[in-house]
Formats: C-alpha cells, structure tokens, sequence
C-alpha cells in the first residue's frame, strides 16, 4: 500500500484480500494514526480468565526455549493475571528503551504500521481470541501482539533494530521493495531462532506465542534451519498457514541489526531480478543446524 491511499482504500484492498471477510475489530473509533482507546475496563472476567489459560500453556513452554531477553522481560512485565493496561506496560517500556504502546483495533495499514515503529511506538490489537480460537488465529490479537511482541522490546539493541525496520518499511515503499522486506520480517521478528551460547532459542513472536510451534521449531527433524542472511531470506517465499518449513538463525541481535544496516536499494533492485525461492529449500553449500 503506498503512502497517499485513503483509509477507504486500505479497507477495499484486505476486503479483496481476504474475499469480502473483511476486518475483525473495531474500527469505528480510529484516530489518524489509527490508535484507539483500549477500554481496558471493558474486558469481562470470562476474557481475563482465557488469557491467564494462554499465557500459563505458554509460560510452561518458554523454559528451555524462548531466548533469555524474553524470559526475563516477561518477568519484569508481569502479565501473568490478566489481559494487560497498556498504559502501565508503556509505562514500564518507556523507561527502558524509549518505546511506547499504541492500542489499535486489528491489522493497519503498511504505511500506518511503519510510521508507528519509526517513532518508537508499537501497536498492539485490542481485542482477544475466542475460546474456540485458543489453538489457532487467523489474524493477531492481543495475546499474539502484547505476549509475542512487547517482551523483546525491552532489549535496547532490538528496540532500535525495530525503529530501523520502520523506516526501512517507509523507503521499501517507494521503491517497490515490500514483499522482499516482508520476508525479512516474517523470518525474523515474527519466525526467527537465535543461538545462545547454552543452545538455540526462539525469539520470534509468532513461534512465541503459539502452543505447537515453540516446540515443533526446535526439535522436530523436518524443518531447515539456516544461518541467518539477509539476502538469502529476502528471497524467501513462507507459509501462513502452517508450520515454517524453514527458520533462519540469528547469532546475536547485533548481528540483525548490523546485518539490516546497510542500504536495501541494490538488494530489492537485484532480487527483482531473480525468482523468489521455495520455503523448503536447501541451497548447496548450506548448514542446516540439527533438531537438539
Ligand atoms: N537498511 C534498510 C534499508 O536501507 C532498512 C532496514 C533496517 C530494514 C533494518 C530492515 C531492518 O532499506
Ligand atoms: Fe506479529
């Protein structure tokens, strides 16, 4: 979505999308930026209760797994009880690394998302899953967003890497690069390992987050996982709708950001040029690190 496209436009374009479903939430009640109130006195007892049973299935998980920055974030958040008040989290975040939360009504537009991050604030749906949708969502909701998300902003070399990826969202758009960009967050902020000197660990937000894949990434024999290289994984198509069939692993946060440092111009200019690669592909030469 390029940056001149109306709030009109931006529902048009997910109702082609996604076949006329449209979007969940509440959008009645946007500002410019697309931030609203959270109304955290609104949530009911029945949504408090669902989140303590996400977050405790989760939290059960995270030993052993999740990377050490999230652990201790989580920590230090304390969540555990209840969906949290944004504006006490915020609190909490902007003394740490100058990030702030936004509450937003569901998924934004592209220019939206990144002009958010490009100013340090990140924002964070409102609404929560059905007990139905305790396994499996189709768009993200508040568990997925605050759970998954706001932890890793608490270490200031990611909270700066996150600013980074907002800008760099802003140029991709005007010079056609988003897909390619896409893939880099998808394969890193939402999907990606990272190894620690005690073992490989998780810190994307959408393995974090889900009850399966924290376990399937690390351990099952069937996926790749590939040390992790900018160009490699720009060029990388994935799935939405499974398991990943291929993770890319990071060494350090300084890594990923002193890896996405550099001007994206020739990279999107050259991988234009070039097919997208398949998600279950292994390239000659390629390390794919063993299942612990
Ligand atoms: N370095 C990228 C560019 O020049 C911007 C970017 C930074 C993208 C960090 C992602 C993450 O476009
Ligand atoms: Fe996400």
């Amino acid at each position: 979505m390029n940056a001149n496209v109306s709030t009109d436009d931006f529902f048009a374009t997910v109702a082609e999308k996604s076949e006329g479903a449209g979007l969940r939430g509440d959008y009645s009640k946007i500002d410019a930026q697309y931030v609203v109130a959270q109304d955290w006195d609104a949530y009911t007892p029945e949504q408090h209760a669902l989140w303590r049973r996400l977050y405790q299935r989760q939290a059960k998980l995270i030993p052993g797994r999740a990377c050490d920055v999230f652990i201790e974030s989580l920590e230090r958040l304390n969540i555990g009880d209840g969906i949290p008040n944004f504006e006490q989290s915020s609190e909490a975040l902007f003394k740490a690394t100058g990030w702030r939360l936004v509450a937003v009504p569901g998924l934004i537009p592209d220019y939206t998302f990144f002009e958010h991050l490009a100013n340090r604030r990140f924002p964070v749906t409102v609404w929560l899953r059905e007990p139905e949708e305790f396994d499996y969502i189709v768009e993200p909701d508040v568990f997925h967003d605050f759970f998954g998300h706001v932890p890793l902003l608490f270490n200031p070399i990611f909270a700066d890497h996150m600013q980074e990826y907002g800008k760099g969202g802003l140029k991709a758009m005007k010079l056609d690069g988003l897909s390619m960009l896409a893939r880099l967050y998808w394969y890193t902020v939402e999907f990606g390992l990272i190894q620690q000197p005690d073992g490989l660990r998780v810190y994307g937000a959408g393995i974090l987050s889900s009850g399966g894949e924290i376990e399937y990434c690390l351990s099952s024999p069937e996926p790749r996982r590939i040390p992790f290289e900018v160009e490699r994984v720009m060029r990388t198509l994935y799935k939405i709708d499974s398991y990943q069939e291929t993770y890319f692993v990071i060494d350090s946060f300084q890594q990923l950001f002193n890896d996405t440092a550099p001007d994206f111009t020739p990279i999107y200019q050259k991988l234009k040029t070039l097919d997208p690669l398949p998600a279950n592909l292994l390239l000659p030469g390629e390390v794919n690190l063993q299942a612990k």
